[in-house]
């Protein structure tokens, strides 16, 4: 008999605590911005911002999430893509007058961002993605010209929501908007009440309802790249997680999966800086599908980061074709502890 114990997949909800403004504040450094829908939403506001400033073309990184595109192309702005090193470092040529954006993949700061900061807000604008960097380092430097964006919702059950550093009023969020992020708290919760009781099993028509609920709620962002207004009960859960803990028991986990899995496989990033809290612990797999599809079986669920979009795939270096076809993200969220992490790494020892 499976039982319900599972590693990976959305964020559940066990306790609900609505939280202080302060604890939003803390997470956006004291910075003064606008939270919005999602990381995209976040995103169309800096390109809205910078279509009043007249600029007209993004160059962005050929590895990269597809839903990054969407927004780019619903405000119709010329695009072009520049080549990612093995590394992760962005290697951008900006036509004059562009806007780049990079990313800091994965947690750790893109080791180009020093170099293109300086040359920031004079040939081109930089748009920094810290989606991934929600509790790394990312206002290093914050005097600096830059545009920079989040998607807290990669790190908590935050329902959903974004936040970039432009200060802009938004209207009250549309209904249909509300009843997503009902829906979402709905599932989450459900979700939490059903991995409550791990021993029991698996209950397959429960499990489809809330993943349900989850993929009904990419549709809708994907549908509105631009929809920025965020309900807000999403900054209220946002507000209410400890995100200390959070950081601390993801930098633990990452510390237990590299120490158990040296030797056994390559992680994309091999070092952990203090400033850095990870997304998952990152590792390039020769067979990569199929090792992810056993480790399913095992319910241990790893996001692939990311599978190249259809519209960059003429322009993708051979480092992204790589990275985008060998990645895996193996979980070292905070739902975990030490022996859930010895299970990770045993199951991917015993399939190497
Ligand atoms: C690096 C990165 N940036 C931005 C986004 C978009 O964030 P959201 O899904 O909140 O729109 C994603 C989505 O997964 C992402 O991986």
């Amino acid at each position: 008999m499976q039982t319900r114990r599972v590693i990976g997949g959305e964020f559940e909800l066990s306790e609900f605590k609505l939280g202080s403004p302060d604890m939003l504040s803390r997470l956006t450094r004291g910075l003064s911005g606008t939270w919005t829908l999602s990381g995209r939403s976040a995103l169309s506001l800096i390109l809205r911002t910078l279509q009043g400033e007249g600029i007209r073309h993004i160059h962005l990184p050929t590895y990269l999430c597809e839903s990054l595109i969407q927004p780019v192309k619903a405000l119709g702005l010329r695009y072009s893509f520049y080549p990612v090193e093995a590394d992760l470092r962005a290697k951008p040529d900006p036509p004059s007058g562009a806007a780049v954006l990079i990313i800091h993949y994965f947690g750790w700061p893109n080791s180009a961002a020093s170099d293109l900061r300086a040359e920031a807000g004079r040939s081109f604008q930089l748009i920094e993605d810290a989606c991934q960097a929600l509790l790394s380092d990312w206002s290093a430097s914050v005097s600096v010209p830059r545009f920079i964006f989040l998607s807290p919702r990669k790190f908590g059950p935050t329902l959903l929501g974004g936040w970039c550093n432009v200060s802009v009023n938004l209207a009250e969020a549309p209904r249909d908007t509300t009843a997503l992020v009902q829906r979402s708290l709905a599932a989450r919760i459900a979700r939490g009440a059903y991995l409550a009781e791990p021993d029991a099993p698996v209950n397959v028509s429960v499990e489809r309802g809330y993943l349900e609920v989850f993929e009904a709620q990419e549709r809708f962002l994907d549908d509105h790249p631009t929809y920025a207004s965020v309900p807000q009960l999403v900054l209220d859960v946002a507000a209410g997680l400890d995100w200390g803990a959070i950081a601390a028991r993801r930098r633990q986990n990452w510390q237990i999966l590299s120490d158990c899995l040296r030797g056994y496989v390559e992680p994309v990033i091999p070092v952990l800086p203090p400033s850095v809290v990870p997304l998952g612990y990152v590792v390039r797999l020769k067979e990569r599908d199929r090792v992810r599809a056993r480790l399913a079986e095992r319910r241990i669920f790893c996001p692939v980061h990311w599978p190249i979009p259809s519209v960059c795939r003429g322009y993708a270096s051979r480092e992204a074709i790589a990275l985008a076809e060998s990645c895996l993200t193996l979980p070292v969220d905070q739902r975990y502890g030490t022996e859930d992490m010895l299970y990770v790494a045993d199951t991917l020892k015993a399939l190497m």
